[in-house]
């Protein structure tokens, strides 16, 4: 391969990819030949470790969902680094638990804060530049339970809700730039923000599922890259892979 058979590789940024989804995103998308900015807040050792299976592929990047600066950067470090960006997987969340009476309301409004603050941030920071990209697409990684709802997720929920009416909306703004924006909507699915699941809510989750079990990182990250490099006809679509629990 010469100098400019790679200035054509395609160019991702999975944000959370140090772990979990967005690990297994971040080495799907390395398959298919693109170079990822891999996002990572605590967890430098795991997104190098993703670097030394595939160097000159993934490059470790600082990114917190709580700095809007860091979301600037993140796109900056990226399009320095390999000079385009293609294509943003909006991955990074996390989970935070509650019944509604039971949650205090700076608590609540933090778990809204927390996935949606630098979610928002990185598109804002990446369209310009994925206007000027191939095939160019937003993936926003939302949750089965922000489609249907959850008890004791109301704020959860309300967060990967709002990201489906915003992934929809920015699809009708920025179709005219050529970029798509998908949203894929995992149901439960074996990662560290899972195994705080107790035994007993896990045997129910997995009764209500109808293919019987959680899902794999591996599932859902074939999704991602579906929706990512090859659904070039869909846009603004909600795709669920829950294994069936929203049936
Ligand atoms: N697991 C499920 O069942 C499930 C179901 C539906 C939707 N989802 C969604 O899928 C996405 C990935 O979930 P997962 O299960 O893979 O989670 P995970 O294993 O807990 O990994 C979370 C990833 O997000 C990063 N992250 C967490 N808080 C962050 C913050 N404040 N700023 C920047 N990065 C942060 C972590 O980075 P560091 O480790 O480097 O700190 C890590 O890379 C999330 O948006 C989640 O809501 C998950």
């Amino acid at each position: 391969m010469n100098e400019n058979d790679n200035e054509d590789l395609r160019v991702a940024l999975v944000s959370g990819g140090s772990r979990g989804i967005g690990a297994a995103v971040t080495i799907g998308l390395t398959q298919r030949g693109c170079r990822v900015g891999c996002t990572y807040r605590t967890g430098r050792d795991e997104a190098e470790k993703l670097t030394a299976n595939a160097p000159d592929q993934v490059l470790p990047i600082h990114f917190d969902l709580h700095d809007d600066t860091t979301a600037t950067s993140a796109v900056e470090h990226v399009v320095s680094h390999w000079g385009r960006l293609d294509s943003l997987i909006l991955n990074a969340g996390q989970w935070s638990g509650g019944r509604l009476n039971a949650t205090k309301p700076d608590a609540w409004w933090s778990v809204i804060e927390t996935n949606l603050r630098g979610t928002v941030a990185l598109a804002r920071a990446a369209l310009p530049h994925l206007a000027n990209g191939t095939s160019p697409s937003i993936v926003l990684v939302s949750s089965v339970v922000g489609v249907i709802g959850h008890p004791g997720d109301t704020a959860y929920a309300s967060a990967k809700s709002a990201m489906v009416g915003f992934g929809r909306s920015l699809a009708k703004e920025v179709a005219r730039d050529g970029i798509r924006v998908n949203i894929l909507a995992p149901g439960f699915v074996a990662t560290d923000m899972t195994d705080a699941v107790p035994a007993s809510a896990r045997r129910r989750i997995e009764q209500d599922t109808v293919l019987g079990r959680f899902g794999t990182v591996d599932e859902i990250a074939k999704a991602a890259v579906f929706l990512s490099e090859d659904a070039t006809f869909c846009t603004g679509s909600v795709l669920t892979v829950d294994g069936g629990w929203a049936l």
